[in-house]
């Protein structure tokens, strides 16, 4: 990805639930002049990302559990679709190590709350928002940051905070979060990819 790329920068986006996410960064980089997104990978049947694949006709796999952590983690298969950046957008499964050294940062996600705090096995979804209320925390936020090889642990990249207010319930604080992902995420995830090919 150095210097002037001859070809559009491709993104592989990494999903395994609704893709609320994946459809704001696909729109956002429908017409970009130097980012596509070139695949969906999913883990989980009739998830709702798949059905976004399809009516965008964006290609997709359907992983499967043991070639992804005891085979070659689909390196091939995505090494044949050119694909140079993976974003995670609700994907829940670690990362194996054979794609976390071959996307070396190359690879980020987003998480729901403020990492350090937060995060790690079993804090996604409701349950981030759930545990952010009973910690009676007064902001919670997203966090956007490299992916290694443990749980919602590599180097941040970036945070935006929101005000926990009275009243707040893990509903009402789910959705502030999501209008912060809408809005930030595709744009970073094009911040980082320019960074990298204007270094
Ligand atoms: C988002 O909240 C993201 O932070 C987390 O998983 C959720 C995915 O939501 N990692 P969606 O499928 O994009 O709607």
């Amino acid at each position: 990805m150095n210097g002037a790329p001859r070809h559009k920068v491709r993104l592989a986006i990494f999903a395994s639930g609704t893709g609320t996410n994946a459809q704001k960064i696909i729109d956002y980089f429908r017409t970009h002049p130097t980012i596509q997104v070139g695949l969906i990978v999913c883990n989980k049947a009739g998830a709702g990302v798949l059905s976004i694949a399809s009516r965008e006709g964006i290609p997709h796999i359907l992983i499967d559990k043991e070639k992804f952590f005891r085979g070659n983690a689909y390196v091939d298969e995505l090494k044949d679709s050119g694909i140079d950046f993976i974003v995670l957008a609700g994907f829940l499964w670690k990362v194996p190590a054979a794609l976390v050294s071959m996307w070396h940062k190359r690879i980020i996600n987003i998480h729901p709350a403020l990492l350090p705090k937060f995060g790690g096995k079993g804090l996604y979804g409701h349950h981030v928002h759930e545990a952010v209320i009973n910690s009676g925390d007064t902001e919670s936020g997203i966090t956007i940051h490299y992916v290694d090889e443990i749980y919602d642990h590599g180097a941040p990249i970036f945070q935006e905070k929101v005000i926990i207010e009275k009243g707040d319930t893990p509903e009402t604080l789910a959705k502030k979060i999501q209008i912060l992902e809408h809005l930030h995420f595709p744009r970073i995830i094009e911040k980082v990819i320019e960074k990298k090919q204007n270094n």
